[in-house]
């Protein structure tokens, strides 16, 4: 399948979805080697690139190896977002995605990220304004609604398409659903019925076998997966056991590391390499005991030496 964004050959539509804390250059150039065909970023806030502070500057950080890559705007103020397009614009990227899912509350409350989902006015005009501002293609990711009284999905999704967006990724729950409870496929349906453009479906995807089941079952452009995705980059290839050993998530997290130490300058951040090193080990006999000891590490190269003995420990069995 090839997208929208210029002659980007995607196949097998398989996507990492935004994740602020974790979907950084490092981990996208991880899932990338098993197979992403499109990763997302980190979303951005708009007020905070326009103003160019340092840690929003920070999420642009990309490189020609992860191409294609598609990076996140949030916010709720047209001409500050159009601004925020026109400077990611200027980046070497595919495609200027709109959030119109973060359920967080400093989020909502601003009017940005979901609660877009109620106010279809301002999203048009929003997604209006990074079209208009904007040299790159864009999507946006939308949600179901605000509540299962407001399931706005399909309508947002016309709308998006009316002010120039070119593909739809769904989350498929409400506001109210947050991250947990029953994904709904039919919203996904009826989005795709609405739009001619490629929607990609997201939800409580964990395995490839479920990517691959979906994909096939609803005929979506792509599917989209976040969660499952952590610490299991593996989720993106088709040939790579998805219950590995504990070798090979070892030899994938030393691989992350190495990535991390090669793109995060001027060193990796410990809090977050810690989150993504605990998820290697989800599920595993041993994992309890291993994440005690992540957690007990203070700096970085205390990190990096405990995974390194365990990993000589293991190689070596
Ligand atoms: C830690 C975390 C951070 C997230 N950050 C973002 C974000 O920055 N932008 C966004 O659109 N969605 C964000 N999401 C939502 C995911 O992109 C995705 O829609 C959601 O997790 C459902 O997919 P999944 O079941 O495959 O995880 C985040 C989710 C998690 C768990």
């Amino acid at each position: 399948m090839t997208f929208p964004f210029g002659a980007v050959s995607t196949h097998p539509p398989f996507i990492l979805a935004p994740m602020a804390g974790c979907t950084d250059l490092p981990f996208r150039l991880l899932c990338k080697e098993y197979g992403a065909s499109l990763c997302y970023s980190e979303m951005i806030d708009c007020r905070g690139l326009v103003a160019r502070e340092q840690e929003c500057l920070e999420l642009l950080h990309t490189n020609g190896t992860e191409q294609p890559v598609a990076m996140q705007l949030y916010g709720s103020d047209p001409s500050v977002m159009g601004a925020a397009a026109a400077i990611l614009s200027e980046h070497p990227i595919a495609c200027i995605d709109i959030n119109l899912g973060c359920p967080m509350e400093k989020v909502v409350q601003q009017g940005a990220g979901a609660a877009l989902m109620k106010n279809p006015r301002l999203a048009e005009k929003i997604i209006i304004a990074v079209c208009k501002n904007s040299t790159k293609p864009v999507t946006v990711k939308i949600r179901s609604g605000w509540n299962q009284h407001t399931i706005t999905a399909p309508e947002i999704a016309k709308i998006a398409e009316g002010a120039g967006a070119q593909a739809i990724a769904i989350h498929a729950r409400t506001w109210s659903d947050g991250f947990s409870g029953p994904v709904d496929h039919g919203v996904i349906r009826q989005v795709m019925k609405a739009v001619p453009l490629p929607v990609f479906a997201n939800g409580d995807i964990t395995s490839h076998e479920q990517g691959q089941a979906l994909l096939k079952k609803i005929g979506c452009a792509g599917v989209m997966i976040g969660r499952a995705a952590l610490g299991a980059p593996w989720i993106f290839s088709g040939t790579v056991n998805q219950h590995p050993s504990m070798a090979y998530r070892l030899k994938v997290l030393l691989r992350h590391l190495e990535l991390a130490e090669t793109h995060l300058a001027p060193e990796p951040n410990l809090s977050k390499i810690r989150n993504h090193a605990w998820k290697y080990f989800r599920g595993t006999t041993n994992g309890p005991a291993i994440r005690k000891q992540i957690d007990a590490t203070t700096t970085y190269h205390e990190l990096r030496g405990f995974i390194h003995r365990l990993a000589e420990q293991v190689f070596s069995q």
